[in-house]
């Protein structure tokens, strides 16, 4: 081979590698799988070892890490970084545009809003196409030149790819600014590993980020992950970047990621329905968010508006409702949950938190109390995020004054008067052995006739009290016996609903296997693993018979889900319901097809889909034969992958040569 065709390879191979990397990180897409890229990769550093003249900084092979830096050199912003002034409320917001109308009444505002990582600042020099610097933030005026460490970063861009639309960015200085922010998942990941090993622990995920970044050792920030969202693009004419929007078009076609949830409004109650709809969703993310940017779109406008202090005039931060508060622990009761376990929960003095009437909150066992020495009428933190449980924190014991009561786990069940007995010493979890405890009964008929179980429509947990105070039902086969005469006799029933529920009962007595098993309730069996019990015993009066071994041997049960079946089917209380309900005629059948497009075709998910929940691939993929996996093996034909993927799922289909495909191949997959 000549220099010269050595050299187009090297040219041809760099662009390929930059145009995976492009396509997995900014598009979310694969165009090749990671063990090919790494090949390639493989391929271009021998290249470069043969001809050092060739290597060039913005090579892939040129990410590798390990150098250690000798210290970092303070740089100066071409531009001073700014902050951001808080509003947290509506009429906060409102007051900030009413400032900006007296400045600039002639001119029609329209905002462009996006999610405020919680990450840390950082802005990137490119020359002529090629990044020459990486700098913090610092003090807004000068920051660190933190270079060789955000060249690991795999989502920057050693280059800006070229467009013919944003062609000039290629040319002379462009600087991009963003946020490093590390996702909740690699963080407790992190701590994870930290914990077996014995290392203290770290904060929170902005903390682990930026305590990253000051490491000197460029080894060590690439093996932590990190990631890049850009935010910002700046030229020195800025004529160039006409607006925001403009901005991030370009800075997704550059090479970047930036947020594709931006978005422009023309009004602040569009802002404010965008601020209600991320306050919800914002759990969903990947990364630590706690509101939104909101900035003037045309950049013109924005810089005319100046500054004051260290803000711009023309943006501002969204911040949402706090999500802990405290308050006082006014009692504390045990509730008895559907398979038994003694939850102890906090009566607390009312309070709002991120948005809502908190009164009662989680302590989870006897250990948790202990351990963070809870005490009724102490002052606590309490937290409550998205539909989680709230739970409380920790206490306050600074704030005690002695009318503290020291909180006892009662002997016996409080609903039953049955022993409660522990579950897991250790952790001191304690359980109602008691199958017949009405606690646990009315949890486990809502729990059967739920939407992921037997899904019957109009029996929630109001009527099913009313059932069962009315000695109509017992359990959940009773529910098959139901009349409509019955339930008209209740005050909760006119005839209509009466017929109509009756209707609906009668429409699932034939339910699925996999929805019947999980819908018994049995402890650590969910969905999935129902589903893939049924589809390895095929039919009920197996499972009733399997050994733990059997069971254990299936993917995704493990020893305890095995132990907890042939234990479900060992109590008597059990199988005279499950007699109970063949009486009423209600049996499931096993509607797994043996045949179909998906026939032996085992599919795995990592990650969120755009156009279905993970249970709806399940249930979509096994109508049509084929089998949904929880985890990677040798016999998986495919790994789908969403939004966020998990990082080991995809090492492992790498490992194991697995055909890794996106969302639209997977979809094409079901419908042609
Ligand atoms: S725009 C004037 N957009 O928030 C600075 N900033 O408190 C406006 N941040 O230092 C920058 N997410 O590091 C912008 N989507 C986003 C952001 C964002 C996080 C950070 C940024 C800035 C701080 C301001």
């Amino acid at each position: 081979m000549s220099k010269a065709s050595d050299k187009d390879r090297i040219d041809k191979l760099k662009v390929l590698i930059n145009n995976y990397r492009y396509h997995y990180h900014v598009l979310n897409e694969s165009i090749m799988s990671e063990e090919a890229a790494d090949s390639l990769k493989h391929e271009l550093t021998q290249l470069e070892s043969k001809y050092p003249e060739l290597v060039t900084p913005d090579s892939p092979t040129q990410r590798i890490a390990g150098g250690i830096l000798p210290g970092f050199e303070q740089v100066g912003h071409s531009r001073r970084m700014l902050s951001l002034n808080d509003v947290f409320s509506r009429d906060e917001m409102m007051t900030w545009l009413n400032r900006l109308t007296k400045l600039i009444p002639e001119t029609k505002l329209s905002f462009f809003t996006d999610i405020k990582m919680d990450g840390l600042a950082c802005s990137l020099i490119y020359i002529d196409g090629i990044l020459a610097r990486g700098i913090s933030r610092g003090n807004g005026f000068v920051g660190e030149d933190i270079t060789a460490n955000i060249r690991t970063i795999e989502s920057i861009p050693l280059n800006l790819r070229q467009t013919k639309q944003y062609g000039l960015f290629n040319v002379g200085q462009t600087e991009i600014r963003g946020e490093i922010v590390m996702h909740k998942q690699d963080f407790e990941r992190l701590n994870k590993q930290r914990q077996k090993a014995n290392l203290p622990l770290f904060a929170n995920p902005r903390n682990t980020a930026a305590g990253t970044i000051r490491q000197l050792d460029s080894g060590l920030v690439a093996s932590r992950p990190l990631h890049f969202r850009a935010y910002d693009l700046l030229r020195q004419d800025i004529a160039e970047v006409p607006t925001n929007e403009f901005a991030y078009k370009a800075l997704s076609s550059l090479g970047f990621s930036a947020n594709q949830m931006a978005k422009v409004f023309s009004d602040l109650e569009q802002v404010m329905q965008f601020a209600n709809y991320w306050e919800h969703k914002r759990h969903q993310l990947p990364f630590n968010t706690d509101g939104l940017v909101i900035k003037i779109n045309d950049r013109q406008v924005f810089d005319t508006l100046g500054v004051i202090g260290k803000a711009p005039r023309a943006a501002v931060a969204f911040k949402y409702a706090a999500e802990q508060a405290t308050t006082k622990i006014k009692d504390i009761f045990i509730s008895i949950g559907r398979t038994g376990n003694a939850t102890p929960v906090a009566v607390l003095e009312p309070v709002i938190i991120a948005g809502s009437r908190v009164q009662m909150a989680t302590l989870h066992n006897e250990g948790e109390v202990c351990r963070k020495d809870i005490r009724i009428n102490d002052s606590v933190i309490v937290h409550k995020a998205g539909d989680i449980i709230p739970e409380v924190v920790q206490s306050l014991p600074q704030l005690r004054n002695g009318q503290e009561i020291i909180f006892k786990m009662p002997k016996q069940c409080p609903e039953c008067d049955t022993a409660l007995v522990k579950q897991k010493i250790a952790e001191a979890i304690w359980r109602c052995p008691n199958i017949a405890c009405p606690s646990r009964t009315w949890k486990q008929i809502q729990h059967f006739v739920s939407k992921e179980a037997i899904d019957i429509e109009g029996l929630g947990e109001k009527n099913i009290i009313t059932l069962l105070d009315a000695s109509l039902i017992a359990d959940a086969a009773d529910i098959y016996s139901l009349t409509v005469e019955q339930l008209q006799k209740l005050d909760r029933f006119g005839e209509v609903s009466a017929k109509k529920l009756i209707k609906a009962i009668a429409s699932k007595k034939q339910p699925s296997l996999a929805r019947f098993v999980y819908g018994l309730g049995i402890r650590h069996i969910g969905t999935q693993t129902a589903l893939e019990i049924a589809k390895h015993l095929n039919n009920l009066e197996d499972i009733c018979i399997a050994s733990v071994n059997e069971l254990a041997s299936i993917e995704g049960i493990g020893q305890i889900g095995a132990e907890a079946v042939v234990e479900y089917f060992s109590e008597t209380a059990n199988t005279v319901l499950l007699d109970k309900f063949k009486r009423v005629g209600v049996w499931p059948a096993n509607d797994i097809p043996l045949s179909g497009k998906l026939a032996n075709i085992n599919i795995a998910v990592t990650g969120t889909l755009d156009q279905m929940t993970r249970d709806q691939a399940a249930e979509t993929i096994r109508k049509l034969g084929g089998s949904f996996q929880l985890t990677i093996a040798k016999d998986t034909t495919y790994l789908v992958i969403g939004h966020n993927p998990g990082r080991s799922k995809i090492t492992k289909a790498s490992d194991l040569k697995t055909n890794i495909i996106d969302e639209t191949a997977f979809l094409k997959l079901l419908t042609t």
